[in-house]
């Protein structure tokens, strides 16, 4: 097969939810569509419960059901698609966004009866800085749902995407009959708890006839007719091109758990989510036709066996062939790399890969020479862009409780922070560490990993910032003086570039009105302005 045709049959994507609108159940229901599980009940759960955040068997279970479920490949039709596993736990989200820069397209589950939630928004808003093409899928028709008008108007309103119904409901919850497909012209009835079988499928070549009467009733045929009308006469046809370029969300129905509208769902889905897309580099742009291997790490996790050090780095392959046993440039180490065992994970199962091709995901064992963000190559020294860092909200000081384990702590710290654990802020005078993270559960991660893998006891000391934002300017006088006035707010990153860590969203609303030459900036990547007053309003 030429490199073009493998590409045009790979669909490497991601599923988002708010937690417990359905992201586990469809994906399992997609495997089983896909042949890639056998039955319910083989994908665990990817879910940190609440009670989790005192739990750390929880945590260590977490940690291998999410390295077992990282990506999820099966075939499909002759398409070999990719499904990236994000955590549901909004604790996690950072690893969420990260996975989201390896995806070309995601599927958003949406519940109808709670619409649009907060982790909807949060993750929406990171696939609208990447223009990531979306198809919205309202799960749970089964229950008495919200009217599906006011949910596409709220997805619309809220999500800033235009959306596009591919199939309407008839009824909702105790009175939901099953959705008519309004591309293909067919009924599909509802039937709880099994699979979709032929007889469930009603051709209605016109709405008008009497067959849509028999198989729904008058009243509810009478709703659909009125429906399909007005949908017809206020949305545009569904346009392929809008959708690829991330400004319309085609919108399917259906209810997860009883496998309904799931094939629907996946056969659109393979016929027009996007295959591997090009990605950027500091240096120029890389199509995924390319001949040549390049990949980078999006997702780094800690053996489990905390006497080995050694780590799996998931690289996203861009373009080119991955071949086992070829040597590769680390382009930020200057140095080159082998992997013997490239691996790929599926349900609790592994298997080392001989070769793999744009779009796929290949888990690659590695002894700390891997950031979150590094890329590797043939030998050209290019760097991919687009795996940023987002401001963290909650800030605490890592103080060392035990002066003999110094180094293991500053090792462990470094280590952790490379797999994205949290972030790191070093401030002066007095080398203070500060961890920024985006949620509570990543200190109590830290604490626990640092003894249980480095032997270093840690207590944190909570600071009062809710912000850290990065600081540039062109105009030097300014940025002395800033420095001056604000050194007590200021620290490093990892990178050594300057953060401003803000006291609250109000003390940084006044500083950026008092300091009219410094931009500051909500990602560790400084795109547009635009990008950042967008990143800001996520926040909030
Ligand atoms: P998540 O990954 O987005 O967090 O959600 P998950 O799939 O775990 O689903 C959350 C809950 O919603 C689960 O119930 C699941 O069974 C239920 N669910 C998923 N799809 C549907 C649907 O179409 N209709 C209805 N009525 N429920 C659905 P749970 O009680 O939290 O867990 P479980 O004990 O069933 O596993």
């Amino acid at each position: 097969m030429s490199q073009e045709e493998l590409l045009r049959k790979r669909r490497t994507f991601g599923i988002i939810s708010h937690p417990d609108a359905g992201k586990t159940t469809l994906t399992e229901k997609l495997l089983l569509f896909g042949g890639a599980i056998q039955s319910a009940g083989a994908v665990k759960s990817n879910k940190v419960r609440k009670s989790a955040t005192s739990d750390f068997m929880e945590i260590e279970k977490q940690r291998g059901i999410s390295v077992a479920t990282s990506v999820m490949g099966f075939e499909y039709n002759g398409y070999k698609v990719n499904i990236l596993d994000t955590p549901g736990h909004k604790d996690f989200a950072e690893d969420t966004y990260r996975t989201l820069t390896a995806v070309d397209s995601v599927i958003l589950v949406v519940d109808c009866v709670k619409g649009v939630e907060e982790q909807t928004r949060k993750l929406m808003e990171v696939c609208r800085m990447r223009n990531t093409p979306v198809i919205v899928f309202i799960n749970k028709l089964d229950r008495e749902g919200q009217d599906p008008y006011d949910l596409l108007e709220e997805i619309e309103k809220e999500l800033n995407i235009h959306t596009r119904p591919m199939t309407w409901p008839i009824g909702v919850g105790s009175t939901f009959q099953g959705v008519y497909n309004l591309y293909d012209k067919t009924l599909q009835l509802f039937s709880p708890n099994r699979s979709k079988i032929s007889s469930d499928i009603v051709a209605i070549k016109e709405l008008n006839d009497g067959s849509l009467d028999t198989n729904i009733g008058e009243k509810p045929a009478n709703k659909l007719r009125e429906d399909v009308e007005l949908i017809e006469g206020v949305y545009e046809p569904f346009n392929e091109e809008l959708y690829l370029e991330g400004y319309l969300a085609p919108v399917f129905f259906g209810s997860a758990i009883n496998n309904f509208g799931v094939q629907e769902l996946l056969d659109t889905f393979v016929k027009i989510a996007p295959e591997p897309r090009p990605r950027v580099t500091e240096e120029r742009e890389i199509l995924p036709t390319e001949k040549n291997f390049s990949g980078f790490i999006f997702k780094i996790h800690a053996n489990l066996d905390p006497n080995h050090r050694d780590r799996i780095a998931f690289c996203r392959i861009v373009s080119g062939k991955f071949e086992r046993n070829k040597f590769y440039q680390h382009t930020r180490l200057d140095k080159k790399l082998r992997f013997s065992s490239p691996t790929s994970f599926m349900a609790n199962e592994k298997s080392i890969v001989d070769e793999a091709f744009p779009g796929d995901v290949v888990g690659l064992y590695d002894t700390g020479n891997f950031k979150i963000g590094d890329t590797l190559t043939e030998g050209e020294m290019i760097h991919f862009k687009g795996i940023p860092s987002f401001s963290p909200e909650i800030f605490k000081e890592l103080v060392n409780k035990d002066p003999m384990k110094t180094k293991q702590l500053e090792k462990g710290i470094q280590q952790l922070t490379d797999e994205g654990v949290a972030q790191l802020f070093t401030q002066q005078p007095g080398n203070i560490k500060i961890i920024g993270t985006v949620g509570e559960l990543q200190f109590e991660v830290i604490q626990f990993r640092l003894l249980a893998e480095y032997g270093a006891s840690c207590a944190f000391r909570p600071l009062g910032y809710e912000k850290a934002c990065w600081f540039t300017s062109d105009n030097k006088a300014a940025l002395d003086k800033f420095y001056t006035i604000k050194r007590h707010n200021i620290a490093e990153d990892k990178e050594g570039r300057p953060v401003f860590l803000a006291d609250s969203m109000w003390a940084l609303k006044m500083t950026q009105d008092n300091y009219p030459d410094i931009q500051f900036h909500f990602t560790s990547e400084f795109k547009t302005e635009q990008s950042d007053i967008r990143n800001a309003n996520a926040w909030k």
